[in-house]
């Protein structure tokens, strides 16, 4: 070029320590609207210069067309546009964002006003597929030595990993809080499909006891009925008859003794009648009761009773006892059909540690048979009101569940030790009482379930 001195024409400019210094070394210019680096204005070519050395994403767009030179910093940034695009118009590479890239680059080329943004969105096609990045950007205007603005120096950072990042942790957090609003509500919605569900259980297995219950009590009273009218009848057939006379009459008058303990044991488990706590003397009342316990159980079964001599005063509802040990008698009784022992005793026991019981003072109840004994899932369930493994009429499931309620009522602890073919002792733990004491507890709150200690 005329006129223009060696240093001029030079191309020192160029970081030829840069790759992409020694492609514009290499590169061929001639296609190129701002001709070969020799020739570029000082202002270009100091330009250039700084920007092969700068560490930071720079890009340099240069005269009308927008003509891209860039360094090494910025080249991953454009993906396969790089190399193409060095020396090329930016519309050529650029052209999937130049309706959103020109009017930026004009902007600040004719305001000459620096457009700076933080995490600016751009649509780019740069790894054969298109994707919106980020960038922050500050793009500011490059005057030439003679005013005119000829280019726009763009020093950019891409914040496109940082951007996603950010949004897939708001996403994950959104969710979370979703997810805590709603958990709430999701449990106790649980809760109330699993109440319903128990409900309903509860409701059929009460259902089933209670026609259980119904159907047992019904046979039962059925055939005392039965045998009182039958009495009834005999008598007035034969009343002539004295001595027959007496017989049907204590016959007629036993099974009426039977319905009335058979009501009787069903107003104590439903709780209408009111146990009247008191001191008592066990030793006496045992003694007293053997006459009953004889008769009840018949006369294949032994009944041993060991009571010490000394007192042995109680608390406890003297008639509830009495049917209590009435119903253990007549378990044992129906445990040993073909004949056994049965052995009552009682002594005073110093109870300390048991779950379900109050340290103190006791009187040890236990009824013994040697008859058939119960497998441990008989004996876990004898306690329950209604359970029974006999036949329809024969048991309504409830003597036990008496026994329970009368000790436990009391204040004391009831237990069942039992071996499969072996025999059954049942063990009523009773409060000691001083004999002088006048004690009187009503009780009427609900039975405790029956505890670990209820049952062996
Ligand atoms: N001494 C025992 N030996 C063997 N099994 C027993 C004994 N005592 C109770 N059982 C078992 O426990 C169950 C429940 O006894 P529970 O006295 O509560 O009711 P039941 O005797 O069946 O009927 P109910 O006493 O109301 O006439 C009995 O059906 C029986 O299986
Ligand atoms: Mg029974």
């Amino acid at each position: 070029m005329a006129g223009a001195s060696t240093s001029e024409l030079s191309t020192d400019f160029v970081d030829g320590t840069s790759t992409l210094g020694r492609l514009i070394l290499a590169r061929d210019w001639a296609d190129s609207p701002v001709g070969p680096p020799s020739r570029w204005s000082q202002g270009l070519k100091t330009t250039v210069g700084l920007v092969l050395r700068a560490q930071a994403q720079i890009v340099l767009f240069w005269g009308p067309e927008f003509v891209a030179l860039y360094n090494d910093a910025y080249a991953p940034t454009i993906g396969d546009k790089h190399p193409r695009a060095l020396g090329r118009p930016a519309r050529e590479n650029w052209s999937e964002l130049w309706t959103d890239l020109e009017p930026l680059l004009e902007g600040v080329r004719r305001t000459r006003k620096t457009f700076s943004a933080k995490d600016r969105p751009f649509y780019i096609e740069r790894h054969g597929y298109g994707e919106t990045v980020y960038f922050d950007v500050s793009y500011s205007a490059v005057p030439e030595a003679d005013g005119s603005v000829a280019g726009v120096l763009c020093i950019v950072s891409e914040t496109t990993e940082r951007v996603r990042a950010l949004a897939a942790l708001r996403e994950s957090e959104a969710r979370l809080r979703d997810l805590n609003e709603t958990l709430e509500e999701r449990i106790l919605e649980r809760t109330r499909e699993l109440e319903r569900a128990n409900d309903a259980l509860r409701q059929a297995q009460k259902m089933e006891a209670v026609g259980q219950l119904t159907g047992g009590i019904a046979h039962d009273f059925n055939n005392l009925l039965q045998g009182i009218a039958g009495s009834f009848d005999l008598i007035r057939r034969r009343s002539g008859d004295p001595e027959r006379v007496l017989r049907w009459s204590e016959a007629g008058l036993k099974a009426a003794e039977r319905g009335a303990r058979l009501s009787s044991q069903l107003l104590a488990f439903s709780r209408v009648q009111k146990l009247e706590i008191k001191p008592l003397d066990l030793s006496k009342t045992l003694i007293g009761f053997g006459a009953i316990l004889r008769s009840s159980i018949g006369p294949e079964i032994r009944i041993h009773m060991n009571v010490s001599a000394e007192d042995l005063w109680i608390l406890c509802d003297r008639v509830q006892l009495e049917m209590a040990i009435l119903n253990l008698a007549l378990n044992a009784r129906d445990a040993m059909p073909s004949g056994g022992d049965l052995s009552i005793a009682a002594i005073a026991q110093h109870i300390a540690g048991k779950p379900g019981m109050a340290d103190g003072e006791y009187v040890e109840l236990s009824v013994k048979d040697n008859g058939c004994g119960m497998p441990s899932p008989i004996a876990e369930r004898a306690f329950e009101p209604f359970f029974t493994t006999k036949e329809v009429g024969r048991g309504t499931g409830l003597g036990l569940s008496q026994v329970y309620g009368t000790v436990v009522q009391s204040g004391g602890g009831v237990r069942i030790e039992s071996i499969e073919g072996a025999g059954t002792t049942v063990l009523l733990y009773l409060r000691r009482a001083e004999p002088t004491t006048e004690q009187s507890i009503e009780r009427e709150d609900p039975l405790p379930a029956p505890h670990q200690w209820g049952r062996f």
